[in-house]
């Protein structure tokens, strides 16, 4: 569908020298990791070895995906910066706004209605620059992005947590904020902090009741949800060559619960097949010409422990089916131990609701087997006791496995299929129970299990397993049943055993689909009007940020002096706000809502100085920029941590404040804040955060002279008459500096672009 094989041919060909330079600038063999990151680094970068863990690096990915809930804002800031299209292939997909409630012919036509003015806004944007656009009911942007763009050796970000998903085949695809894909897809050189490598390494082979999604729900229990943090993971190993290029998806889809920048594969036979399946055999043998360069180097395979920050090895002759929760992904328990803690931990026995399917798990294998497993217990006499659903990931995959009797498989034993998109994955899951608030237990093939996370119930205990352990469950209805070893009654009340699942692949008679969903941009979209309603509360065109000017430095007004931590979640919180992220003036009503005054102790209450009254910070800030009235934030250490949602830097610069500083930032959002054209600083002396009172003016009195490693000095004039001068220092550099200079980084691509 429209996949850039010209991209794929240029990486490739220039690849083995690209390899063979970063060998020899490393003077050591390279993990596969190492390849991807340094055949895509950014010529801002030198080719020199950098630092795991330590060094920050530019990089120019291949490729952008975007799903509809990130990319409105994306794609509004996108329509800034003046280029005429992407500089970088990239796609939209509809997948997060459709509720899952009555079936998916009935959910879809809902969701095209409620959501068509966002749905209206990403197509006509995607049509005007350059974007592959996935309509809703297309599928799930990971399964589209597999099926259609993955490539071995390629690098591509998306605005979406489980992006890694395309590292089975073979991709280093690294999950990021809005933020980042507009820096892509408007070529500038996109940055990260240089990943560490943990080395997974596979012997053996799988079978019987065990899957690939044992696999990861295996490393989660060993490396916790933090344990991946910073780092790249990379399986190898013939355990790893043995399975299917959709099961390593699926491990590297839930490589984003150990918090791992991304996980991957080498290149082989399975990857291969997958390609020539989904209609890219030019890709695959092109890949066979590159084949070495695109997985680890031999000596790195054979002495991990030297090359690797971390080894871990798992034997998958042995691997146990897994089931993890509840309430995280890494509480992991063995299939053989799962009755027991059942009982010792008092988790609700009966299993209301089994779930299959998702971006995690819905290929041709996995909804095969556990079709088979439907098909064995509905010729046994046995019906699903649980509640039973089944997401496919993709058009293509729901018509093929439609074609082929999968889908009915499910139906026969009392499945319903919901339509192809994130659903019940998201909280999009309006449940059918008698109480939503009974304490129950879900098994899901997804990927998170927190607390509310699919259907806002506190007390739902969600639970994580492959889809043949999930289909098995439900059929079950109970949370003690272990198919490989228990028995079940059936309708005419013999006992009967499940057999262990089979199923194919890929499908043998080839995938199939009649509308896959795909809408092509124009050729030109210089004509295309970019629907966006004036009246609308959920989309908003965005103005271009002013610069800011020495005089709205002076004598500024403190909005709030944040106390203790502040994440991006206190600047700008999710939940319901969530429907307003393309609407920058709505949103900007939750600002800085959730951050305690360290005055008062309270949130979402400051002094506003023109009334000398309390209010809350949006409001006082609108009334201090409709005046003219400069302001600061003020905050302490690591402000801004957790998302790298862009909205927390965007909200603040709306309202009109100029300058934030604080002891330390989390460093995406400091760089947020310099994208937006605000300051961003640090106290020189940490202690300095006690001077500030209240009612003092800040004023920044050389900001005229505003240079790369040179401090500012900020002058506070206390309602006493007295004074203090502060030192703070900020980590500009001069391009950044022009950022501030332009109003923001967009306006100053614009400024080069148009002129
Ligand atoms: Fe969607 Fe859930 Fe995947 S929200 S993208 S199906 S993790």
């Amino acid at each position: 569908m429209a996949f850039d094989i010209d991209l794929i041919q240029k990486v490739y060909a220039e690849l083995p020298g690209k390899v063979a330079a970063a060998r020899k600038a490393l003077g050591r063999p390279l993990t596969l990791t190492e390849k991807i990151l340094y055949t895509h680094l950014h010529p801002e970068n030198p080719l020199q070895e950098y630092q795991r863990g330590g060094d920050y690096v530019f990089f120019q990915p291949d490729r952008v995906a975007m799903q509809d809930a990130t990319a409105q804002m994306a794609l509004l800031q996108f329509m800034m910066c003046g280029r005429e299209k992407v500089a970088v292939p990239s796609t939209v997909h509809c997948d997060h706004l459709i509720l899952a409630k009555d079936g998916a012919d009935q959910d879809l036509a809902v969701a095209n209605a409620e959501n068509k003015e966002v749905y209206d806004f990403l197509s006509t944007i995607s049509d005007k620059y350059n974007i592959g656009f996935w309509k809703p009911g297309a599928g799930i942007i990971h399964q589209i992005v597999l099926e259609n763009y993955a490539f071995p050796g390629g690098m591509m970000i998306g605005t979406d947590s489980h992006t890694p998903n395309a590292g089975g085949l073979g991709m280093v695809a690294i999950g990021v904020g809005g933020a980042d894909a507009v820096d892509v897809m408007a070529g500038m050189p996109w940055e990260l902090k240089q990943p560490k490598v943990i080395g997974v390494k596979l012997t053996g082979k799988l079978s019987g009741w065990t899957t690939p999604k044992d696999v990861i729900l295996k490393v989660a229990g060993i490396l916790t949800v933090k344990g991946g943090t910073g780092a790249i993971v990379e399986y190898f190993g013939e355990g790893a060559r043995s399975m299917s290029c959709t099961g390593k998806g699926t491990i590297c889809n839930m490589g984003a619960e150990i918090g791992a920048t991304t996980s991957t594969f080498g290149y082989d036979e399975s990857m291969s097949r997958y390609l020539k399946a989904t209609d890219r055999a030019d890709v695959a043998a092109l890949a066979d010409q590159v084949a070495e360069h695109l997985t680890g180097d031999p000596e790195v395979y054979a002495n991990p422990e030297q090359y690797f920050d971390r080894v871990i090895e798992i034997d998958l002759n042995t691997l146990e089916p897994h089931i993890n929760g509840p309430y995280t992904p890494d509480r992991a328990f063995p299939i053989s131990e799962f009755a027991a803690a059942v009982e010792e931990f008092g988790f609700p026995p009966v299993l209301e609701v089994g779930l299959i399917g998702s971006c995690t798990n819905s290929s041709y294998e996995d909804l095969d087997r556990a079709a088979n497993i439907a098909k064995d217990a509905a010729a046994k006499g046995l019906r699903a006791k649980s509640e039973f659903t089944i997401t496919p990931g993709s058009e293509q995959i729901r018509f093929t496995v439609e074609r082929d009797g999968i889908l009915q498989a499910f139906e026969d034993i009392g499945g319903v299929v919901l339509a192809n998109a994130c659903g019940p994955c998201i909280g999009q899951w309006a449940r059918h129970t008698d109480d939503p608030n009974r304490a129950n237990s879900i098994i899901t093939s997804f990927n998170r299990n927190f607390a509310k996370r699919n259907d806002g119930n506190p007390q739902t205990r969600g639970f994580v397993a492959s889809p043949e352990l999930v289909t098995a469950m439900a059929i079950s209805g109970s949370m003690k049943f272990n198919p490989l070893t228990d028995t079940l009654v059936n309708d005419k009340g013999e006992e009967v055993k499940l057999a262990p699942p089979q199923g194919y692949e890929l499908p043998p008679n080839g995938f199939a689909v009649e509308d896959a969903g795909y809408q092509a941009p124009a050729e030109d979209g210089s004509s295309v009007v970019v629907a966006v309603d004036p009246a609308s509360d959920r989309l908003q065109l965005l103005e271009p940020f002013q610069p800011i000017r020495n005089e709205q430095l002076q004598n500024m007004r403190i909005l709030i002096k944040a106390k203790g931590k502040c994440t991006t979640d206190h600047i700008s919180m999710a939940g319901p706000w969530l429907t307003y992220r393309g609407h920058l003036e709505n949103i900007s009503q939750n600002c800085l809502i959730g951050a305690v005054n360290a005055y008062n102790d309270k949130t979402n209450t400051v002094i506003n100085h023109l009334t000398g009254e309390y209010h809350p910070v949006p409001e006082s800030a609108l009334a201090y920029r409709d005046n003219g009235v400069g302001q600061i934030v003020v905050g302490e250490e690591n402000y801004g941590e957790g998302s790298s949602r862009e909205h927390a830097a965007m909200e603040p610069r709306f309202l009109g404040v100029h300058a934030v500083l604080v002891k330390s930032f989390a460093r995406i959002h400091e760089t947020n804040l310099k994208k937006q054209g605000m300051l961003a600083l640090t106290f020189a002396e940490p202690a300095d955060y006690d001077l500030f009172r209240q009612d003092d003016t800040v004023s920044i009195v050389d900001f005229t002279s505003f240079a790369p490693g040179k401090q500012l000095t900020i002058e506070l004039g206390h309602a006493d008459g007295t004074k203090d001068t502060v030192k703070v220092n900020h980590t500009y550099n001069a391009a950044q500096i022009d950022w501030v200079r332009a109003g923001s980084a967009l306006n100053k691509i614009r400024e080069e672009v148009v002129g």
